[in-house]
């Protein structure tokens, strides 16, 4: 079964082709360039670059994957959660080609479709699992009995893991978005450099990142920095601090979840998975007899082949949406 799916939901414009888990291409256009110099994402402008670029990108899908639009079997679209312009333009020309191809149509979860990226990896977990989805929109842990049966159990109570990675980039003078940067940064920093509040909120599953950018604000303040302009010696340092931080909160948060949940598995995804000190300690984690799953980076940030494998795996379960389907801004799981 070959699916196309699409994925609009917030500044990159994707298309690609799954054959059920097998990606046969997988476009991801960035508009990062139209947005850095604002310091994060301008609504307006994502949703009129999705217009200019959406069919070219679906088109170069399609050629890659080598096939025509006669030969999919389903298209597949990010419903939400997201910014609702951005949406709007995905699900408005998924609708159309839905309708003018005569092929099914299916709203796809974006959360869903991130926990979903593990299964287009050759290695994949069996069920039950932990999931961690640490992105710039969210930073949630859900209990997975199964495709389609998710149950949360933490989410951030502030800033998501991204939105602080931007944020305090930002402070550092770094582009958007600035998790690469800081990571970067970081491997060049003293991690005990900067002693920075560890928030913990301890009895709770949630996380809050909030404080720790405020923090960092005091910090530059305390230490006469310029916001936006300090030495390249207080960036490393910095980034290593802030890093070693959330790294640290982020692991010890799966590990009281894997025990309390009592499962062995852990699966971490979104765009925050791709950093590299993340990655490596939560591969530490197997050491201690858990199994741990992190997709390529590739398919851990924004891109539509997890939209088509969590689309493939909907219409499995009799699953069908229709053209009254809508984009919603807030989704949950
Ligand atoms: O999943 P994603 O592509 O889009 C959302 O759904 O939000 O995640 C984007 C976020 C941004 O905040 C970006 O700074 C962060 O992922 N990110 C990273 C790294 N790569 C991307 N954060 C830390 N380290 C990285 N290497
Ligand atoms: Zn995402």
């Amino acid at each position: 079964m070959l699916i196309l799916g699409i994925d609009t939901s917030c500044d990159d414009t994707s298309a690609s082709v799954v054959e059920e888990r097998k990606i046969l291409s997988n476009i991801v256009s960035s508009q990062i360039k139209f947005h850095s110099k604002y310091g994060g994402i301008v609504p307006e402008i994502a949703s009129r670059k999705h217009i200019e670029w959406i069919w070219d990108v679906t088109e170069s899908a399609l050629n890659e994957a080598k096939v025509g639009l006669k030969d999919i079997d389903l298209v597949a679209v990010c419903q939400g959660p997201g910014l609702i312009g951005s949406l709007l333009v995905g699900l408005c020309f998924t609708k159309a080609l839905s309708f003018a191809s005569k092929k099914p149509i299916i709203g796809v979860n974006h959360l869903e479709a991130h926990i979903q990226a593990v299964f287009l990896e050759e290695k994949s977990p069996d069920f039950p699992f932990l999931s961690l989805i640490v992105s710039g929109g969210h930073t949630s842990l859900y209990r997975v009995e199964d495709f389609g049966k998710y149950k949360e159990i933490g989410r951030t109570r502030d800033d998501a893991a991204g939105e602080a990675y931007d944020k305090i980039a930002k402070m550092l003078g770094l582009s958007y978005p600035g998790g690469p940067f800081i990571d970067a940064l970081a491997k060049e920093g003293d991690p005990e450099k900067y002693k920075l509040p560890k928030p913990f909120l301890h009895g709770s599953f949630d996380f809050s990142f909030s404080g720790l950018k405020t923090a960092i604000k005091v910090l530059l303040k305390n230490l006469n920095i310029q916001e936006g302009n300090p030495p390249e010696d207080f960036r490393k340092d910095l980034s290593a601090s802030f890093q070693s931080v959330m790294v640290e909160v982020l692991i010890e948060k799966i590990k009281l979840a894997l025990n309390e949940q009592r499962l062995k598995r852990a699966v971490i995804t979104g765009g925050v998975a791709a950093n590299s000190e993340l990655r490596k300690q939560a591969k530490n984690l197997e050491k201690e007899g858990f199994e741990v799953y992190l997709p390529s980076k590739a398919l851990c940030t924004d891109n539509a082949a997890m939209i088509g494998i969590a689309g493939f795996h909907k219409f499995q379960r009799g699953e069908r949406s229709d053209l009254f389907l809508n984009a919603r801004a807030y989704l949950p799981l």
